[in-house]
């Protein structure tokens, strides 16, 4: 079985969708389409009955709603409707906004957004847990795992903290996406190989011009290519369209 992944044209180049419950990690430059890709996914869900989760650990999560409040993806119906919830588990940066927006989840945990030091992989990983289980959630995603990269102390524990954190997702029992702001695509890290699907999304100078791309580095199980497919944003989000030339 597969669950589609709410973006126009991206389905197809995997076999009809994502295999549900498993991890995949979506990664791009700054302004790629990260966000955009991740709450489209959760919207999606959300429109047929399935909770979704946005976690937040670098922006607050009212930065996300509006700025997605520009495409028609009823962000703040689904909000309302108790299905789409937002978690704030990065350190807190300003204050007040919680009053403001109640549909966000706020974290009691000193480790979390109580404090200015970024939450450790395991920290994220219990409250995401405890919220999943709570809210019934089926889809998630995690904004962004390079947030909670570099909290451990040296390059080895680093590793084997983000494998663990992404071997725990796995038994989550939700489908989750992971964004990262990786730019280098022959730096392979931990959570690409422990990831059963890895997604890039490209925004680079082609000719004279930039242009914006999609690329599948891999999807286990699935027969797909990897080129790149160039991507539009439409008043819906983002559109995979044909391939790049
Ligand atoms: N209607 C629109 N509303 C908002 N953004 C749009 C729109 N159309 C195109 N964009 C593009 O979307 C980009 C933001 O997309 P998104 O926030 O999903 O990227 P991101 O990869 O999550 O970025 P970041 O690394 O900053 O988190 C903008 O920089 C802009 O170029
Ligand atoms: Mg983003």
């Amino acid at each position: 079985m597969r669950i589609q992944s709410g973006i126009e044209g991206f389905d197809e180049l995997v076999q009809g969708g994502l295999v549900p419950e498993r991890v995949y990690l979506l990664s791009g430059p700054p302004g790629s389409g990260k966000t955009t890709f991740g709450m489209q996914f959760l919207v999606q869900g959300a429109t047929f009955g399935e909770s979704g989760l946005y976690v937040t650990l670098l922006e607050s999560p009212q930065n996300v709603i509006n700025d997605m409040s520009n495409y028609s993806l009823n962000v703040a119906t689904l909000i309302k409707m108790k299905k789409l919830l937002f978690a704030d588990l990065g350190p807190t940066l300003e204050y007040g906004y919680m009053d403001e927006l109640h549909e966000v989840i706020s974290s009691d945990s000193d480790a979390s957004n109580s404090s200015m030091e970024a939450p450790s992989p395991a920290t994220v990983f219990k409250e995401i847990a405890a919220y999943v289980n709570e809210y019934n959630i089926k889809r998630l995603v995690i904004d962004s795992v390079s947030a909670i990269r570099f909290t451990t102390k040296d390059r080895m524990s680093e590793e084997k903290e983000m494998g663990r954190f992404v071997r725990n997702l796995k038994r989550l029992g939700c489908t989750t996406i992971l964004l990262s702001e990786m730019t280098d695509p022959t730096a392979y890290s931990t959570e690409q190989f422990a990831s059963h699907g890895v997604v890039f999304l490209h925004n680079f100078l082609y000719g004279k011009k930039m242009a914006r791309a999609l690329q599948i580095i891999k999807m286990r199980g699935t027969k797909h290519d990897c080129n790149m497919m160039q991507l539009e944003f439409t008043e819906k989000g983002l559109k995979v369209a044909s391939y790049l030339e």
